[in-house]
């Protein structure tokens, strides 16, 4: 395959692993900016953002013109806006509290009306930052989306055989029955997470090893929807820690590291 590139990195601990999303989403920035004048990038709730916020903290952010930033979400759950189980709300505590970028920068999709109509306005938001910038198939281009995978290989907001890993007609998708709690969400679409230019995981813990090695190993199947995420033309990055690459061959996940990544 010559339009896809994919690295699999393994660190020694959560926090270098915390440490390289930052090394990783700071370059991605910077690409983009120069290339393109802004930078796009869609987060994920739940462990990533917190280790993304622990990578961050200790980093001298004033260089990395983030007022030219738009962070938007790959998926949200429905509840309040001041829940805390909001991925925003998470967002704001673990991040934006480190990098400085204004709510105008920021686009979620609300809860209200139900699953169906947020993701019809989340997307209608998105059209609007997207404007003509789209690829052949009229599909976006985020610079970046952050992704973390559940232990029953959920990413975003895409469950274990759900039809909305067979709907590719919207950008985004709303549901009601998440197994997940809580049940009402909206997430990207998968045809959408696969027209990103790049797309990064970041996954530790031993509980989600077994589910690590079948999406890295085995055939990408909607059983396990983080192995249907390849973007291309793009780039695939996973970042593990340890305990998470434990079920792989070391063949497997040539690119061993243990020093810290390189802080800019
Ligand atoms: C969500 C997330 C979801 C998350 C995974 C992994 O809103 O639920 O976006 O896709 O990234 O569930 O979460 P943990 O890393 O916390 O296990």
């Amino acid at each position: 395959m010559t339009d896809q590139k994919k690295t699999i990195r393994v660190w020694d601990t959560k926090e270098q692993l915390g440490e390289a999303l930052a090394a990783s989403l700071l370059e991605a920035a910077a690409g983009a900016i120069s290339a393109r004048g802004r930078f796009v990038v869609a987060l994920s709730g739940g462990s990533v953002l917190q280790m993304l916020g622990a990578g961050l903290a200790g980093r001298e952010l004033s260089g990395h013109k983030t007022g030219l930033w738009r962070v938007c979400f790959a998926d949200e759950r429905l509840v309040a806006a001041d829940d805390e189980q909001r991925n925003d709300r998470q967002a704001r505590e673990a991040l934006f509290s480190v990098l400085p970028v204004r709510e105008e920068q920021v686009l979620s999709p609300q809860a209200g009306a139900g699953a169906s109509r947020s993701a019809h306005e989340y997307e209608r938001s998105l059209r609007e930052l997207f404007g003509r910038q789209l690829d052949p198939r009229g599909l976006p281009r985020f610079d970046l989306i952050l992704l973390g995978m559940g232990e029953d290989g959920h990413t975003a907001s895409l469950f274990p055989g759900h039809r909305l890993l067979q709907m590719t007609g919207s950008w985004v998708l709303g549901l009601e029955d998440a197994p997940k709690p809580p049940p009402a969400r909206v997430s990207l679409s998968l045809p959408v997470i696969n027209a990103a230019r790049k797309v990064v995981f970041g996954v530790a813990g031993s509980q989600k090893a077994p589910t690590v090695a079948r999406a890295l190993t085995q055939e990408a199947t909607s059983a396990c929807p983080a192995s249907l995420v390849r973007p291309r033309p793009g780039e695939l990055n996973w970042h593990l820690d340890r305990t998470a690459a434990g079920r792989l061959e070391p063949a497997q996940h040539p690119v061993q590291e243990s020093d810290s990544p390189g802080k800019a």
